[in-house]
C-alpha cells in the first residue's frame, strides 16, 4: 500500500496497462505505484518504450488502465481529465494559423469572448516571448520559438497540470538551458503541477522537485527519488553545483544498464 497524502494530485496505484495487437497483447507499463503532490515538478525518467507517454496519456484520460486505479485529485480519471493540459511529442501546430492564432485556440474552445482572447494571447506571447511573431506562421519558426509557442498555447488551456512530453528535446544545448529556465520560472510563478516526460538525465536532474526512474520493458518503477536542490534554483549555476552532479551521477547508475542493454524492437514514441 502506498501512503496518501493530502496534497497528493495525481495517484497511480499498481497500474499495468497492456495493448492487444493483433498477433498478442503487449504490456507497457506494469505495477506502477507514484503520486506526484499538487505544485510539484514530477520528471518521469526513462529510456525509450518504458511506457513514459504511457503514463502520460492515462493521466489524461486517453487511455485507462487494465488493472489499478488512477487517482486525480481524488477520484478515478474517468474519460477526458478536464484539468491537465497536455502538450504532446510532436507539437501539433497548425500550419494555417499564426502563432497567435494558435495559442488562441484553446481561449476559442473555452468560447472566450474575442476581447478577453486577444488581450490573454498578448499576455502569453509576451510570456514566452513570442510577442514580435504573433503574426508568423509555424513554418517562419525556429524549433526554440515552435515549442514556445506550444507552451503558450498550452498555458493559454488555463489547467493546474501539465504532461509535457520531451518538450524540449530537439533543441540546441544553448536553447534547451534557456527555456527550461523560463519554464521553470513559469511553473513556479503559476504553482502548476507538472508530469515530464524526458529521457535526458541532465534535464531530469536539473528541473524535477521528484524524479521517477523507469525500467524495463514493459516499465516500471525503479526508483522515486527527491531532488537534493531547493525548488527556487539558478539552471545556470547548476554546472558548478556538487549536489547536482551528484544526483545527475545517481540518475545515470539507475539508467546505465538500461542505457546499455539490446536495441529496442518496438517502436517506441
Ligand atoms: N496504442 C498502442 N498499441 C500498442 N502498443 C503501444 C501503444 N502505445 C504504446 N505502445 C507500446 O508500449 C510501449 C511503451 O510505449 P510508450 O509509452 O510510448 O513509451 P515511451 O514514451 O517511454 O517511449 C512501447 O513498446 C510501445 O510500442
Ligand atoms: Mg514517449
Amino acid at each position: 500500500m502506498i501512503e496518501v497524502q493530502d496534497d497528493d494530485l495525481v495517484i497511480f496505484t499498481k497500474v499495468t496497462k497492456s495493448f492487444q495487437t493483433p498477433a498478442a497483447s503487449y504490456t507497457a507499463i506494469r505495477d506502477v505505484t507514484v503520486s506526484v503532490k499538487r505544485g510539484e515538478i514530477a520528471i518521469l525518467l526513462g529510456p525509450s518504450g518504458c511506457g513514459k507517454s504511457t503514463l502520460l496519456n492515462l493521466t489524461a484520460g486517453l487511455l485507462t488502465p487494465t488493472q489499478g486505479q488512477v487517482l486525480y485529485d481524488g477520484r478515478p480519471v474517468a474519460g477526458l481529465n478536464p484539468k491537465v493540459a497536455y502538450m504532446t511529442q510532436q507539437d501539433h501546430l497548425l500550419p494555417w494559423r499564426t502563432v497567435e492564432g494558435n495559442v488562441a485556440v484553446p481561449l476559442e474552445l473555452a468560447a472566450r469572448d474575442r476581447a478577453a482572447r486577444d488581450e490573454r494571447v498578448t499576455e502569453l506571447l509576451a510570456l514566452v516571448g513570442l510577442k514580435d511573431f504573433a503574426n508568423s506562421y509555424p513554418n517562419q519558426l525556429s524549433g526554440g520559438m515552435r515549442k514556445r509557442c506550444a507552451l503558450a498555447r498550452l498555458l493559454a488551456a488555463d489547467r493546474e497540470t501539465l504532461l509535457l512530453d520531451e518538450p524540449f528535446g530537439a533543441l540546441d544545448a544553448q536553447l534547451r538551458l534557456t527555456l527550461q529556465a523560463e519554464f521553470l520560472r513559469l511553473c513556479r510563478s503559476l504553482n502548476l503541477t507538472v508530469l515530464f516526460v524526458t529521457h535526458d538525465i541532465e534535464e531530469a536532474a536539473a528541473l524535477a522537485d521528484k524524479c521517477v526512474v523507469f525500467q524495463g520493458r514493459p516499465g516500471a518503477v525503479a526508483r522515486v527519488l527527491a531532488s537534493p536542490l531547493p525548488r527556487e534554483r539558478d539552471l545556470m549555476r547548476l554546472r558548478v553545483d556538487p549536489r547536482h552532479h551528484a544526483f545527475t551521477n545517481e540518475l545515470w547508475d539507475l539508467l546505465a544498464p538500461d542505457l546499455t542493454g539490446p536495441t529496442p524492437t518496438a517502436t517506441a514514441h
